[in-house]
């Protein structure tokens, strides 16, 4: 099956219809986006009911609720602008009364990529990738660790999509790689303090990622990916999806504060 990213396998493949999310309700921020909508793809796949955020692209997740209804499954779009504390509290409350009470996983995928020099660089440059990819991760756990659900429909698994750059700083994507090492220190942060409560914090840390253009966009970069990952291509949302499903599944249900690298092997080169 071929999904409008032009990416293959979405909603089949290995790990569709594998029932792993059976009666759980999952919040995917920015799933209007490439990741966020195989992410939300692969937990409907896995029979989760779905809500799917966007800020701006109402289209796009609207094709992602018609896509999850059409096999069978349930979800709906909910918008949020998540660089406003409020606005993550509300829409937790909302995927929540959708989920009939029930909330049970989140996956805060939602950011942005600018690429900006060091030099000339603002402070509110760098505050504006830190409010968008680090601040809204810290407000909407917290709205969903402490939101309170009826019996057995509590928060029980968020993943943060942090970046492989998080430990490997890519050329004008400093403020990038902050936010991103940042997201990685705050869930395992949260992993301890949430912990008691039942709650596992985890992040995928996903390699390239392929998307419509990209190979024409950004060529030589595309190129240099494929001659050095050792699996021999870009990777794809479902390949960041399946590992956010697993992670949500209770076959990680003793797996919390980790890091799981997505990456096709990328980060097992040798860098000298
Ligand atoms: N693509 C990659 O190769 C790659 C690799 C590693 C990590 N990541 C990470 O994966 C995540 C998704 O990346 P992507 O490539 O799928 O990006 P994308 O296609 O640009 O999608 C970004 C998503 O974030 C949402 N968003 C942006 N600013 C927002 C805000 N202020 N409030 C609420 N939502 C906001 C967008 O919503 P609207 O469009 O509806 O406004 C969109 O749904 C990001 O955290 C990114 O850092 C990506």
């Amino acid at each position: 099956m071929t999904g409008a990213t032009g990416v293959t396998g979405a909603t089949d493949g290995p790990g569709a219809g594998n029932g792993l999310l059976e009666g759980q309700v999952a919040l995917i921020t920015g799933a209007s986006g490439g990741l966020g909508r195989g992410i939300a793809l692969r937990f409907a796949a896995a029979g989760a009911a779905v809500a799917v955020h966007f800020r701006t692209n109402a289209e796009a997740a609207g094709e992602v609720v018609t896509r999850i209804a059409d096999s069978g499954g349930r979800a709906v779009a909910l918008r949020a602008d998540l660089t406003v504390e409020s606005e993550c509290h509300r829409l937790v409350r909302e995927a929540a009364d959708w989920g009939g009470g029930v909330l049970t996983a989140l996956v805060n995928n939602a950011g942005v990529q600018p690429v900006q020099e060091l030099p000339g660089m603002t402070v509110a440059d760098w505050r504006a990738v830190a409010d968008t990819n680090v601040s809204s991760v810290f407000a909407c756990t917290q709205a969903a660790a402490e939101w309170k659900g009826g019996p057995g429909g509590g928060v029980r698994s968020i993943t943060h999509i942090a970046s492989i750059e998080a430990t490997h700083p890519a050329p004008h994507h400093a403020h990038y790689s902050a936010a991103k090492a940042a997201v990685v220190m705050h869930a395992r942060s949260a992993a301890l303090e949430y912990g008691p409560y039942g709650i596992r914090v985890n992040t995928v840390s996903p390699g390239l990622i392929d998307r419509e253009g990209l190979a024409q966009a950004w060529p030589e970069g595309v190129r240099r990916w494929q001659q050095a990952v050792p699996t021999g291509r870009l990777g794809r949302p479902e390949d960041v999806g399946d590992a956010c499903v697993f992670l949500a599944s209770p076959m990680a249900s003793w797996i919390t504060g980790h890091d799981l690298v997505v990456d096709g092997g990328i980060s097992a080169r040798p860098t000298w």
